[in-house]
């Protein structure tokens, strides 16, 4: 499973570009401050391995696609992120015939997430923690849309968003995501566990005590 970090924050992408397999955005948390988007884009693709998902604003199919073509344009690691709807659809369905990769965000179906594979999208992507927000199963979803892109060979890949907790991060890996998108909080968090914490603290003890030396 590829880890992805959540994020529009060029210092986090930096800090943790040693082990990440890319990084995803959208319009509330890339914060352009003034910047122009291909500057901005350019620079954080110089510390992500393959994958930038930056997405379109527009929802009309003429501008959505000028968008998705001008972003796709900037760098080569740009993934296009769509939005889940008709328009979205059809463009997905046209960059895909370009060679262009996408990723169909705001997904919270499996009948959404059929129509994104139907049209040859890269990546979809679930959102988790908005669906357990209003008390609906989110883990049980990627369960799910693993099951039909399995049962039909769809090779688009179930990209799992709006993780907000470890615990939910590897409950993702459990049920088949081929890739986990999360704050950059939540995946320093993945290092930690209280008996990591105990057991070096008792070793490096041990260490004084038995002159342990290297
Ligand atoms: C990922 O592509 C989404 O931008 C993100 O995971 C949404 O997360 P949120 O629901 O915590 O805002």
């Amino acid at each position: 499973m590829k880890i992805y970090l959540d994020s529009g924050n060029l210092e986090e992408i930096k800090e943790l570009s040693y082990f990440l397999d890319g990084v995803t955005t959208n319009p509330s948390i890339l914060h352009l401050n003034g910047g122009n988007i291909s500057d901005i884009i350019t620079e954080m693709a110089k510390f992500i391995r393959d994958s930038l998902s930056v997405e379109v604003i527009s929802t009309n199919y003429d501008e959505m696609l000028s968008e998705a073509l001008k972003l796709a344009k900037i760098n080569p690691k740009v993934v296009v992120k769509l939005p889940m709807t008709l328009n979205g659809i059809k463009v997905c369905r046209m960059l895909n015939q370009q060679n262009i990769r996408t990723n169909v965000t705001l997904c919270f179906s499996i009948a959404q997430a059929l129509l994104a594979a139907k049209a040859g999208a890269t990546y979809v992507s679930p959102f988790v923690g908005r669906l357990n927000d209003v008390k609906k199963d989110g883990i049980q979803l990627i369960h799910n849309i693993r099951k039909v892109f399995d049962n039909y060979n769809y090779s688009t890949k179930i990209l799992a968003a709006s993780i907000r907790s470890v615990s939910d991060l590897e409950l993702c890996a459990v049920a088949g995501a081929d890739v986990v998108t999360s704050s950059y909080h939540v995946i320093k968090e993945m290092f930690h566990h209280e008996l990591t914490d105990v057991g070096l603290e008792r070793f490096i003890n041990d260490a004084k005590i038995s002159g342990y030396k290297i």
